[in-house]
């Protein structure tokens, strides 16, 4: 184990884009922010300085954090904000992942501009499960603002409606030559002929599913979300909000320039999205006449959902000796959780949802308040009154969640803030059911403090008596974040090992503000050793 230490400066930065400058939110100055690079089961101290102007939490994305949520990041679920002008001194704590994470703010909106890559190598002394690539390069997909993102999410707060669409998509910071003032900053990758290069690619955007590829090249697919994959070849890859994915590029196309190229996946019908495609180049180096007319890679239609599940449907884990799969297979605790976009009466008249109403979003009925003080604390110190302890296991009522229509006051949500408390060592299964309430769209829900198999998914209605028959308990792919089909559904496993408060909700931004959203409180093991550790000195006050 070895202890590395840095130091992120949160604070504004002008930055250009798309013909204009405007200050963002960073870290150290940087967009996207610093790459931390370590090895499996270090422990890295990050010194968070808070030199902005608002409130201010960093989340490390998919890191465990065994029995230390304390330094996991969420605001008002395991810690309060940084505020302007202090600093918090946060313990990563890795464990298991080995691979690509990420790291980014979790209070507001600051995300579309604080995150970064978190590069996880094998333990010293130990390699890939696959041949040591030429070059590591992170490919981070993100989103640009023109607008001044924290006004964006003030308006969308207001008006109760959707949110304006982003004016850009961008890799690694970068919108790419379709965009305007953006050609020559273009992200270029400069490639050497026969050589492989590993992709860690992270969808950092804040609304949708992404669609990727590379003209010419096919990649090869050997993790995800900090975990190793069988390897598989893909033309394309589908890659969710929060989620991760290590490709393989072989350099092995005539020498030429070649783009890569991503846009968004989006299901929902008659509600606007960014529909523009970001790019960057692979630049094999040596001698070549370079042809203006490099051509674009073919990616899936904008609304194509087999394309998106038949992906991510393939993702299965490597299950090797020094990576086996540890599936429980006998189940303690079942929950089935319905995850709706909802609509409320509008307390005002000018409401932007459907037929005047503000929209809501919720989990089994629930849209998660936030506390005034973190819910990690207040179950600490047995402060009452912060949380409820009663999120039903199961929806409050039973329909047809993914018919055509529902209509709208069939489930009209509750706000309240309720935890799910988890026995210490249960065996957990969670069946994640869509409906199409308003309208039916793909959530990727992410979970904190756990890893999770995804055992099964199917479009419809979750069958109980049938869809468990054809779960994969051998090796399905082992991730933090699962992309629930829209109209569908999707069962994840886990072991709740891991005491303490952890959060899980929509990685769709407008969703999670929406209340798409909840915590699990996992109690403690009787074993001292495996007991929740205390808090450092200097949380953050509320
Ligand atoms: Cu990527 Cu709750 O976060
Ligand atoms: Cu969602």
């Amino acid at each position: 184990r070895s202890l590395v230490h840095h130091k992120f400066v949160v604070k504004e930065t002008p930055y250009t884009r798309l013909c204009s400058t405007k200050k963002i939110l960073t870290v150290n100055g940087k967009f996207p922010g610093p790459t931390l690079y370590v090895h499996k089961g270090d422990t890295v101290i990050v010194d968070v300085y808070n030199k902005g102007k608002e409130n201010i939490t960093i989340h490390w994305h998919g890191v465990n954090q065994p029995k230390y949520p304390w330094t996991d990041g969420p605001e008002y679920i395991t810690q309060c904000p940084i505020q302007p002008g202090a600093k918090f001194s946060q313990k990563i704590v890795l464990s298991t992942e080995e691979g690509t994470l990420w790291w980014h703010a979790h209070s507001g909106w600051s995300r579309a501009t604080v995150h970064g890559a978190i590069i996880i190598y094998p333990k010293k002394g130990s390699g890939y499960p696959f041949p040591k690539p030429h070059a590591e390069v992170p490919i981070i997909l993100g989103e640009w603002w023109k607008k001044d993102v924290g006004g964006v999410l003030n308006r969308f707060r207001q008006t109760g409606g959707d949110p304006n669409v982003s004016d850009a998509l961008t890799i690694n910071g970068q919108p790419g030559h379709l965009y305007p003032c953006s050609k020559s900053d273009t992200f270029k990758l400069k490639v050497d002929q026969e050589k492989t290069y590993l992709l860690r690619l992270i969808n950092a955007a804040m609304s949708e599913i992404m669609f990727f590829a590379i003209a010419k090249h096919q990649l090869t697919v050997v993790g995800t979300d900090a975990s190793y994959t069988k390897p598989l070849k893909a033309n394309y890859i589908a890659i969710s909000p929060g989620q991760t994915i290590d490709a393989l590029l072989q350099a092995n196309q005539p020498n030429g320039r070649y783009y890569m190229a991503a846009r968004i996946y989006f299901s929902v019908a008659g509600v606007p999205y960014d529909n523009t495609t970001t790019t960057a180049i692979i630049q094999y180096k040596g001698n070549y006449t370079s042809s203006s007319s490099s051509p674009l890679p073919s990616l899936p239609h904008y609304n194509d959902t087999n394309a998106s599940v038949s992906f991510t449907g393939r993702l299965r884990s490597l299950r090797s000796k020094e990576h086996p799969v540890n599936v429980p297979l006998n189940i303690s605790t079942k929950l089935i959780i319905a995850i709706s976009v909802n609509t409320l009466p509008c307390a005002y008249n000018s409401c932007k949802g459907p037929n005047g109403t503000r929209f809501s979003a919720s989990v089994n009925n629930i849209s998660f308040v936030s506390p005034s003080i973190d819910i990690l604390q207040a179950y600490y110190k047995h402060n009452n009154g912060v949380y409820g302890a009663n999120f039903p296991s199961y929806p409050p009522l039973v329909f047809d969640y993914t018919a055509d229509y529902l209509p709208l006051e069939l489930e009209l949500p509750q706000n309240a803030t309720e935890v799910k408390v988890l026995e210490y060592n249960s065996t957990v299964e969670i069946v994640l059911q869509g409906t199409n309430l308003v309208a039916g769209s793909d959530h990727p829900m992410h979970l904190h403090g756990y890893s999770f198999y995804v055992v099964g998914w199917g479009f419809g209605n979750f069958d109980k008596d049938k869809d468990p028959l054809g779960y994969n308990l051998v090796d399905p792919p082992l991730q933090n974040t699962i992309a629930v089909p829209k109209s569908g559904w999707a069962a994840i496993r886990f072991k709740a090992n891991n005491p303490g408060v952890w959060f899980m909700h929509c990685h769709i931004e407008r969703h999670l503000t929406w209340g798409m959203e909840m915590a699990f409180i996992v109690k403690n093991s009787d074993r001292p050793e495996d007991r929740l550790l205390p808090p450092p000195q200097d949380m953050p006050p509320c």
